[in-house]
């Protein structure tokens, strides 16, 4: 069948440029940042936006393609796993008789890359000039969001001058980078990782048409098509390439069939078959998770960049794998999982797309064994998730790192930044509370919950001032190590463990034999069960009664206290301007640490003490991390203090978005994308969860006219709109049973028959 009719369509971005993201040069200085940037990702393929036509014979930067979950430890001086890079498929060249018709990026005399966020996909349009010839080209790369095996290249060439013998080579590359080929044939090659006993095949077809006839390749060799003509004028050719990827985790399983099947029902349907599934799934994403700004098209630009990686970070259909650092997106942190995923991408899967939030819980429900052997090998009891994750759960953190210095140093993170159980705990439960997900509950998330409140029970020791001390941590606040008592550990540790007992009371009300049945597996009895209580309510926790000031951790007021603002418009960090060691001795703080505290848990913080805690901290806080400025904007938003959480929104934005600011070489930072979501939704809406429903606490941005975005509640949709100049929140529930919207405190019955419309007299 031709290709022809429809490709155009399909080459062609969205209609409004609100939903587009272009870059019109070369830049070498910007290419790598670039290519972070417009990165396609379906949370089981990740992409990097590297040009597919532009290259010699030698690569200007090598091309990427990620598989989640591919781990493996490549050995020699490699003590942690890492993500093992797939072959990249996405190969071409244009030959000429004498050599290829692009030696470097730069000879493209027009180029525009643009991503189309509300299709989820990356197209091209760029003019190829040689002396005699001049060739438009646009092309389509996406990974499928329907079906997350799937990636499809697509071509058109257009000969406006010149008539000559060309050829079109499409191959693979990295074919041998870090992994083992087993198997490589015309169609389908068969890798395996070196260690970890991994597998992964990649079943390709290729096609060609000019003029709308499909000519057969005139060399075809593993993963290799070439095919040649005779261009002319008016000339149209035409190139699909679909991929099937699979990846085993066990040795037994050979992937390649499960490839070549996938491959085959996809070539059934065709490239446009692709497309239009592909499409309709960005456009539930889109229908269940946008958020529109009326009044600041900048803002709005950074929120779809934002929701555009986010909801292409996750993949539902894989509870074995979770988001690393930098998603799928570049080699930062090699893949690994932090407590970014539950904190900073969590609140946002579970208010959107809660089968993404269970599957990435159902990874930590997996990895739970591994957690309980850190915890046993450390001494304590139930479960200490890893600070960095990989497949396994084994504790993935590398004993030593080159720091923003340049220097070597040691990472005691590993050992000591012991939060991570905890933040696991809070998403756990957050999830509950927002999905009302019973089995997920019943069968998981009490038992995450128990486990990691044995943890804190067992590691907040009492001492002879009749409390409950957490010695020898790190909290988020990296600058900080080996301190007791970090405010944020333990109050977090408390809640754990509070919620852990809400969850047992709950599973033996409502489902005693699940409770019965749990409490047998981790060997949980009624004599250990009796600490609990006392446990949480003795914890530490630096609380200042007069002020309601936290304590970051035990002795942190009374080291130097350095003005930070004397330090403006520095360029490097912190811990680099005053080095490590005056570091440690000040109260300058890395990243959000107290205030996360508040942003996570604002019912710690009544009264008074909210502000005062938020003033403490942000003029002592560096932002020596891209997750920082979102948590510190999050607690702006809801103080009311909206210009300074829209500059914290610009700081975050501009860390993936803006070419003048840090280079996004290793990845785009999908936790400060994740709380680009937070500042907006549980910020500025100031969204929160109830027993009987949500709750919403507007507070806009001055340039904001309006803000509207969907959220999901127990099973129901819903959409939300808030309107400056009514002054007024209209909700909407889409589907699903009456629930109660509170609006600044006061009750209201929602129900699919009728939207409802609150007046917000503090909206002005
Ligand atoms: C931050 C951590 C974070 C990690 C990965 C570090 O620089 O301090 O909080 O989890 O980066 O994003």
């Amino acid at each position: 069948m031709s290709a022809l009719g429809g490709m155009e369509q399909a080459l062609t971005p969205f209609a409004d440029p609100a939903w587009l993201l272009e870059t019109h040069s070369y830049d070498p200085l910007r290419e790598s940042s670039r290519a972070s940037r417009f990165s396609v990702s379906n949370g089981f393929l990740g992409v990097r936006g590297m040009r597919a036509v532009s290259r010699g014979e030698q690569q200007v930067i090598p091309a990427r393609t990620y598989v989640a979950g591919l781990f493996d430890t490549p050995g020699r001086g490699q003590s942690v796993p890492v993500l093992i890079p797939a072959p990249d498929w996405l190969r071409v060249r244009l030959l000429l008789a004498g050599g290829p018709l692009v030696h470097h990026p730069s000879d493209l005399a027009a180029y525009r890359m643009t991503l189309d966020k509300r299709r989820g996909m990356l197209l091209t349009d760029a003019r190829l000039v040689a002396p005699d010839l001049a060739i438009s080209l646009r092309s389509l790369r996406l990974v499928s969001r329907a079906e997350p095996a799937l990636g499809l290249q697509l071509l058109r060439l257009g000969i406006e001058a010149g008539s000559t013998a060309i050829a079109l080579e499409a191959s693979f590359e990295g074919m041998h980078f870090g992994l083992v080929a087993e198997h490589v044939d015309r169609d389908i090659g068969i890798w395996r990782t070196r260690h970890s006993a991994k597998r992964v095949a990649i079943a390709a077809s290729a096609r060609l048409w000019i003029d709308g006839r499909e000519i057969a390749p005139a060399e075809h060799g593993p993963m290799h098509w070439r095919w040649t003509w005779s261009c002319h004028p008016e000339q149209i050719v035409e190139f699909e390439r679909i991929v099937a990827v699979v990846r085993s985790d066990t040795p037994e399983r050979h992937p390649g069939e499960a490839a070549q099947h996938t491959l085959s029902a996809a070539r059934h349907r065709g490239w446009r078959g692709v497309v239009a599934r592909h499409q309709d799934a960005w456009a539930e994403r889109w229908q269940r998770s946008d958020v529109e700004v009326d009044g600041d098209a900048p803002a709005q630009q950074a929120l779809r960049f934002a929701l555009y990686h986010l909801n292409g970070a996750a993949n539902p259909a894989d509870p074995q794998v979770s988001i690393g650092a930098r998603a799928l997106t570049g080699d930062d942190y090699h893949g690994h999982v932090f407590w970014d995923t539950e904190i900073y991408l969590l609140p946002f899967y579970t208010m959107t797309w809660p089968e993404a939030a269970r599957a990435l819980l159902m990874y930590r429900y997996r990895t739970l064994d591994a957690a309980r052997e850190k915890a046993t090998r450390m001494g304590w009891r139930g479960a200490l998730y890893a600070w960095e994750s990989t497949d396994t759960g084994a504790e993935a953190t590398p004993d030593q790192v080159v720091g923003p210095d340049r220097r070597v140093v040691d990472v005691l993170c590993g050992h000591q930044e012991q939060h991570i159980s905890a933040d696991i705990a809070y998403a756990v439960w957050q999830y509950w509370e927002a999905s009302g997900d019973e089995a997920f509950l019943r069968d998981a998330g009490a038992e995450i919950l128990c486990e990691t409140a044995r943890f804190w029970v067992s590691r907040a020791q009492l001492e002879p001032d009749g409390r409950r001390h957490i010695r020898g941590v790190i909290g988020p606040d990296e600058y900080h190590e080996t301190i007791d008592d970090n405010a944020f550990t333990n109050v977090m540790a408390r809640r754990n463990i509070r919620r852990a007992l809400d969850a047992i009371a709950l599973l033996r009300a409502r489902w005693p034999g699940h409770a019965a049945a749990l409490a047998t597996r981790i060997g949980l009895d009624e004599a250990e069960l009796q600490l609990w209580p006392e446990a949480a309510e003795t914890i530490a926790t630096g609380r200042q009664a007069d002020s309601g000031l936290f304590e970051q951790f035990e002795g942190y007021f009374a080291l130097e206290d350095i003005d930070l603002s004397l330090y403006a418009g520095r360029t490097v960090p912190m811990d680099v301007v005053l080095g490590r060691e005056r570091t440690q001795n000040s109260q300058v703080v890395k990243q959000a640490d107290v205030v996360a505290l508040l942003g996570l848990l604002p019912d710690e913080f009544p009264g008074a003490a909210a502000a005062a805690n938020y003033r403490y901290y942000a003029k002592r806080c560096s932002h020596g991390s891209s997750l920082s400025a979102a948590m510190h904007g999050l607690a702006a938003a809801r103080l009311g203090e909206t210009a300074a959480a829209m500059e914290y929104f610009h700081h975050t934005a501009a860390i993936d978005l803006a070419d003048t600011h840090v280079a996004i070489d290793g990845g785009v930072h999908i936790a400060g994308l994740g709380g680009m979501w937070l500042m907006t939704v549980f910020g500025f809406a100031g969204l929160a969860l109830r027993d009987d429903g949500l709750a919403l606490a507007p507070r806009l941005p001055a340039t904001w006219q309006g803000l509207a975005f969907a959220v999901e509640w127990r099973g129901r949709r819903l959409r939300i709109r808030i309107t400056r100049e009514s002054r007024a929140i209209e909700a909407t529930l889409l589907c699903g049973a009456p629930m109660m919207l509170h609006v600044d405190g006061t009750a209201h019955a929602l129900n699919a028959e009728m939207a409802l419309g609150v007046p917000v007299a503090g909206l002005v």
